[in-house]
């Protein structure tokens, strides 16, 4: 089934909240319980819901052979919110206590938004545009957390323009620039921790050294400032569960410098760096028991420290798949040269394939994040063991020539208009591609499976709290 404006039968509120039928959703939302009441509207978001027993697999190889029946060779994602689904519900049974805030740099996308905003998660937004399209989107300024240390002053005169005010902070600058237009803001103050075991890495840029908190706390308390809370991020592809524990160690030892300069800290922030695909090297579970027994030790329940966490990857990374489209090709003998009737047997044969998707795009991860280093493309077909394969080098589309996918890459021959598709493409993918070279942006298509669109339908956000 195609583009929804929800014709499910038994949809109910989430049927009438869809597009062209903005009257009937604001009808349901009069008589329906507001703990289901959500921002599911459909319009912007192009849905597609899939029939019964279809899955995203389907879906792609009938987007493909649409896009091929006319022409078009676009790259695409399809985001499958079934994933994002299960995802929130994991998180959930595992961190019962930490409410996660989306960070909304990670992955943009209307649908995402949307969903996690029905879902009833809150959102960590870095700048004005971030909090713009957050609000864009039915996010109430209460559901946000500015949670950049180093903001422009008009940023911040926005967020308090907007009723955003929370924020994060690591500086006597950022103190002064604060008190300077938004003295009701409640602060969070960003500590560094020990990420040494992340693959990116963020204390070196952001957060506040344990030595100096005692003295940010006192300045903020002669500005006239709240400060309640503390955040930390410990590096996005964390790689060991032991650094929230140490983390959350330090923020307690904060907590309590606090107590001593007046302050009665009610929020603590665990930031992201969970795993976002099936395949990391560490479990969600795990990180979850870590930080669960370092809450229980840090931040009892007794305590009534409200604990909220900015997962970004561990929401989308695994949602969305990437399909691309080769757009030329060459075939190259190996330390030799380029020659176009290299033998097909030649044992240095290297083909070269040309995406229409590639690092400046789609893929900008693989120069700038090292938590995602390498992707592993694939065809939409069986390779069986008997096709001949060769050595291939996969490009991106732009004159660089540091747009290169993968080399190395062992595959049967392509041509011309097949096409590769790439999973675990949600995370710091859609919202920093660029048109560079006049290369189209991929076009997302959010799909979901009708069993979800009916949990999603009746889920509860009161679960959450
Ligand atoms: C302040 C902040 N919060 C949250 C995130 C999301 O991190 P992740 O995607 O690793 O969960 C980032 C990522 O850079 C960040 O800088």
């Amino acid at each position: 089934m195609s583009l929804l404006c929800c014709l499910l039968a038994g949809c109910t509120l989430f049927s009438a909240l869809c597009k062209n039928n903005m009257a009937a959703a604001a009808a349901a939302a009069a008589t329906t319980n507001e703990s289901v009441m959500n921002v599911w509207y459909l319009e912007n978001c192009n849905i597609d819901i899939l029939d019964s027993g279809k899955t995203v697999k389907d879906f792609i190889d009938s987007k493909t052979k649409k896009l091929d029946s006319v022409g078009d060779e676009g790259p695409f994602y399809v985001a499958n919110l079934d994933n994002i689904f299960k995802r929130h519900l994991r998180w959930l049974t595992n961190l019962p206590r930490v409410k996660p805030f989306y960070a909304v740099k990670c992955n943009n996308e209307a649908a995402v938004l949307r969903m996690l905003s029905a879902l009833g998660t809150g959102f960590d937004c870095a700048s004005k545009g971030e909090i713009q399209r957050a609000l864009s989107h039915g996010v109430t300024p209460d559901k946000i957390i500015y949670a950049h240390t180093t903001k422009p002053l008009s940023h911040i005169k926005y967020a308090r323009a907007h009723g955003v005010n929370r924020m994060t902070f690591d500086s006597e600058e950022e103190l002064l620039k604060i008190s300077l237009c938004h003295t009701k803001a409640k602060l969070v103050l960003r500590i560094a921790v020990d990420d040494s075991d992340s693959l990116l890495q963020l204390s070196a840029k952001f957060g506040a050294k344990l030595a100096s908190v005692g003295k940010l706390l006192e300045r903020a308390a002669e500005l006239g400032l709240e400060v309640i809370g503390v955040s930390f991020h410990v590096g996005s592809g964390c790689t060991e569960s032991g650094a929230f524990k140490q983390a959350i160690a330090d923020a307690r030892s904060v907590f309590d410098m606090g107590k001593l300069r007046g302050f009665q800290m009610t929020l603590l922030d665990i930031g992201g760096g969970f795993p976002g695909r099936e395949d990391f090297q560490i479990k969600f579970e795990e990180f979850s028991e870590v930080i669960n027994g370092a809450l229980e030790e840090y931040f009892p329940p007794d305590s009534k420290v409200q604990i909220i966490a900015e997962p970004g990857r561990y929401y989308v990374d695994s949602a969305f798949t990437l399909a691309a489209n080769i757009i030329a090709k060459r075939a190259i003998l190996d330390d030799v040269g380029e020659h176009n009737d290299v033998e097909k047997s030649s044992p240095d044969r290297v083909m070269m394939y040309y995406l229409n998707d590639g690092v400046y795009g789609s893929l900008s991860f693989l120069i700038n994040d090292p938590a995602h280093s390498e992707v592993e493309p694939y065809l939409n077909r069986t390779v069986e063991s008997s096709e001949q394969r060769y050595r291939s080098v996969i490009w991106g589309p732009t004159c660089d020539s540091i747009d290169k996918v993968i080399d190395n890459f062992w595959i049967p021959e392509l041509h011309v208009g097949d096409w590769l598709f790439v999973d675990n493409m949600g995370a710091y993918s859609v919202c920093s591609s660029t048109d560079f070279n006049g290369f189209e942006r991929a076009q997302v298509y959010p799909v979901v499976t009708t069993e979800t669109w009916h949990a999603l339908n009746n889920f509860d956000i009161n679960n959450i709290h």
